[in-house]
């Protein structure tokens, strides 16, 4: 499968579930002096998780240029990129269901993002199941260990206990991108042993301090290396052998 294919598979998947499509923003952040450049899909939406209305909805969904330095120490072998691309989907405001099946354009949460994020990786990329694994957060730094996501990975979408890895704060936690903002535990997708897929459920507010608190209303947002997905399913031993 090339690029474009998969793009426009995803974007796709998404628009049936409910999302607006939005385009890329600038590399350069219009709101967020803390940092030089754009560095993930939820980026330029940091406003709509904390409550601002986005025009397009409460579901989006985008394909988000990236520019990271944070792990330039790993740029170079065959995973890490310092411009890459990002799939992404995301809900903000208040979750009418978290049913997978309610394709409507209202706030969702884990289990929705959880089950599409199995679905479009083991039904529409065709990834066999055995070559998926996945993650999520075991609690710390006084954070609880997220026993929904273990729940739905493993009696909701079925996956066997050897594929459900628990993960520190340091992997299953993410953000802010700055220093305050939405943040929350995370729950990811491996395929053949590479972290493809990221999928975040901001459920606090990280202050200057360090310190958490809840948000109103939780939102998801999730992140899939779209160079690593190509990488994967093409068989090609690094991202910097794709089209
Ligand atoms: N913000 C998360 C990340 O960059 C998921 O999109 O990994």
């Amino acid at each position: 499968m090339k690029a474009l294919e998969i793009r426009q598979k995803y974007l796709e998947f998404f628009k049936e579930r409910g999302h607006v499509i939005i385009p890329s923003a600038s590399l350069v952040p219009e709101n967020d002096p803390s940092v030089l450049f754009t560095t993930a899909g939820m980026h330029p939406l940091v406003p709509f998780l904390l409550g601002e209305k986005h025009p397009a909805g409460n579901r989006l969904t985008s394909v988000q240029k990236c520019i990271r330095t944070g792990d330039i120490d790993e740029v170079g072998d065959a995973t890490h990129l310092t411009f890459f691309e990002m799939l992404g989907n995301f809900s903000f405001g208040p979750i009418s269901s978290d049913d997978p099946k309610d394709f409507g354009n209202e706030g969702y949460f884990k289990r929705s993002a959880m089950h599409w994020g199995y679905e479009f990786i083991k039904d529409e990329l065709g990834v066999a199941p055995e070559r998926i694994s996945v993650t999520f957060f075991k609690g710390e730094n006084g954070v609880p260990r997220d026993e929904e996501a273990h729940r739905i990975w493993t009696e909701e979408i079925g996956l066997p206990a050897d594929k459900v890895i628990e993960g520190n704060f340091e992997d299953n936690f993410w953000g802010p991108t700055g220093s305050e903002g939405p943040c929350g535990p995370t729950a990811e997708i491996y395929v053949d042993g590479i972290e493809v897929w990221n999928l975040v459920f901001n459920e606090y507010y990280r202050h200057k301090d360090g310190k958490l608190t809840p948000l109103e209303n939780p939102g998801v947002d999730t992140g899939a290396g779209f160079e690593r997905i190509l990488a994967t399913l093409n068989g090609y031993k690094s991202v910097y052998e794709t089209d």
